[in-house]
């Protein structure tokens, strides 16, 4: 089974700004770099949460999920194979540095690079306290799709993802264990990261670290404000070198009653987007910022 979002790897084209950026306002640690590239943790045992890379422009190189065991990552190679819009980039067992697991790469059905890796090593971390606001881990990432269907039963056959809830016929959210979801796409012109989400202790230390980055100069694109659909907070800002859109996020719904969770469909409306009403509305803007900007990395696997 897929248990949860490991990292993501990022192209940068200004890898000065990109660390700024990420280390000092986002608040990850500086885990490690190798040539061009730069390793980032957070208060999680993960070895990183994100991998920047210095790529000419602003791409996304892999999502990473974590699988329980070998046999899972195996098991996921097996539904690529046969699935006839997945496409696989590298074998189970092939990634030649031990520390990163039994990794298997593939293709989905829209050119993204996936990683499933179990047995990856751990990394020793400094726990988040209560009141300090540096992130957890990732809790999801939103992506853009012209195929919301195609989206949901993709990630359902390959990597075993339910369905939670749908926003009308514009956002399905997928769940792997408890939490809500894990991923969810939105209907989209072209295909793109939409964000990607870092979870914080709590609400309290969820609103620290929007304050926190407000008092850094940088305004919140969205927020804050707590969403109807996997009722989570949301703080959504903007890297300004990169343009992705990043959110801070707490307060997940988790669905602990497998048996008896029936998939709802929202409206389109303000209390779906935002239970509180308090922080910046929801705008054209604050769209066309998540709709980003075609993705140049689908179907080219970054070289490493
Ligand atoms: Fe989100």
């Amino acid at each position: 089974m897929i248990t949860h979002v490991r990292s993501v790897s990022l192209g940068v084209p200004d890898m000065h700004a990109a660390r700024e950026f990420y280390e000092k306002h986002w608040q990850l640690d500086l885990v490690g770099t190798d040539d061009d590239l730069v390793y980032l943790g957070a208060g999680c045992a993960e070895n990183h949460v994100v991998r920047l890379r210095a790529t000419p422009e602003s791409r996304v190189d892999v999502l990473s999920f974590a699988a329980e065991s070998p046999a899972d990552v195996d098991a996921v190679a097996e539904r690529v194979i046969r699935h006839p819009r997945a496409a696989l980039v590298e074998e189970p067992g092939t990634a030649t540095d031990p520390k990163d697991g039994h990794r298997l790469r593939f293709l989905d059905f829209e050119g993204r690079t996936v990683e499933v890796v179990a047995g990856a090593a751990r990394r020793e971390f400094r726990p988040v306290e209560p009141g300090e606001h540096r992130p957890v881990g990732i809790s999801h990432v939103v992506l853009n799709t012209t195929d919301l269907i195609g989206a949901s039963h993709f990630y359902g056959a390959v990597l075993g993802f339910r369905v939670s809830d749908w926003v009308e016929d514009v956002m399905c959210f997928l769940r792997t264990g408890s939490a809500h979801h894990v991923i969810a796409f939105t209907r989209a012109p072209h295909v793109s990261l939409n964000h990607v989400a870092f979870e914080l202790r709590g609400v309290d230390e969820f609103m620290r670290a929007s304050g926190a980055m407000r008092g850094r100069g940088f305004e919140p694109v969205w927020g804050p404000g707590r969403h109807g659909v996997g009722e989570n907070t949301f703080t959504y800002f903007q890297d300004p070198s990169s343009r992705f859109i990043l959110e801070y996020t707490s307060d997940m719904l988790r669905i602990e009653d497998e048996e008896h969770w029936t998939p709802q469909v929202y409206p389109a409306n303000a209390q779906t987007s935002d239970q509180w009403g308090v922080g910046k509305a929801r705008d054209e803007l604050v769209s066309t910022l998540l709709r980003g900007t075609p993705d140049p990395g689908l179907w080219t696997p970054p070289p490493v």
